[in-house]
């Protein structure tokens, strides 16, 4: 089974932000020289998923234009014989790539969010992504086509999971269960945002799912979870008292760019990778006097 569609939550007001995300989508801040949304939907699109649907919110139009046509652009660079910069422009939304957008009038939750996207996802799986969690795996195997393909072994929904420090429990949903093998864990509980007392294991859900469908009516019939909020996590744990949940621990790296910390490493790091200015820059930073 195929998965076709991601929902991407871009609804988020972005205020640990302040004031860079005043007049601007948080998804939009560039690591390096890429917006954050951009890095999750090629992320999509290289696990094989070809029609991106957007819970966008007020002020989130320029992710729509980044994904659209940019005539004048396009022809200015053509004009100027600018074919590189032409192909970078144009790579941004392959032909064969569709965006949806709809729109979360208010912001009740992740959950809520997903929920926007249930008539465009209609009953098939799909992947969950949030942009804020800058996923890069290792060369060839982005993280979430190493979850597609275990999806399409498993044929259960699949939640990516990494271990987290004891004190950061409260910053994540976090998922026990029992062993299926050292990659996979038949989850048996899930929980939003616990304490550290009171967490069921340390193993903390980054920002990828693959869901089922059945995950839309349990949304639906939870009420508030924590921070007042509907909740992914809520809905999930509902999904789990009728199929199986895996929880899997991804090959790669996490930056939490919803943090200012997070987003920074994720600059610093992206560009010491970066194939133009890794050389220079390592240069740079080992000129330092730190
Ligand atoms: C959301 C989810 C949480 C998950 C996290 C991953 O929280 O609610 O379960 O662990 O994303 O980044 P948020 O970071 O939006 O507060």
């Amino acid at each position: 089974m195929q998965i076709n569609k991601a929902i991407f939550p871009v609804a988020g007001l972005g205020t640990r932000f302040l004031p860079a995300t005043k007049a601007q989508p948080k998804e939009m801040l560039p690591v390096v020289d890429k917006p954050l949304i951009q890095y999750a939907v090629e992320e999509a699109y290289a696990a094989g998923i070809r029609e991106m649907i957007f819970v966008t919110g007020r002020h989130k139009r320029p992710i729509e234009d980044h994904f659209d046509m940019s005539f004048e652009l396009e022809v200015g660079l053509e004009q100027a014989g600018k074919q590189e910069l032409l192909e970078v422009v144009r790579s941004v939304k392959p032909d064969d790539m569709e965006c949806i957008y709809v729109r979360q009038a208010q912001a009740l939750g992740l959950g809520h969010a997903v929920l926007c996207g249930q008539r465009l996802v209609g009953n098939e799986p799909f992947a969950v992504l949030l942009a804020d969690d800058l996923m890069v795996g290792p060369q060839g195997q982005p993280v979430l086509k190493q979850m597609v393909e275990q999806f399409r072994e498993w044929r259960v929904s699949i939640l990516a999971v990494q271990e987290v420090p004891a004190e950061h429990t409260r910053r994540y949903g976090i998922v026990a269960g029992a062993p299926v093998s050292d990659k996979l864990v038949d989850v048996q509980r899930i929980v939003e945002k616990p304490a550290p007392d009171v967490a069921p294991s340390r193993l903390g859900v980054a920002g990828r799912y693959i869901l089922t469908p059945g995950v839309f009516h349990e949304i639906a019939s939870q009420p508030r979870g924590v921070g007042g909020e509907i909740q992914l996590t809520d809905g999930i744990a509902g999904l789990l008292r009728r199929e199986k949940v895996f929880a899997y621990r991804y090959e790669g790296k996490r930056y939490d760019c919803g943090s200012k910390e997070g987003f920074l490493q994720a600059n610093v790091e992206l560009a010491l990778a970066h194939p133009e200015l890794g050389p220079g820059f390592r240069e740079y930073l080992q000129s330092l006097p730190i």
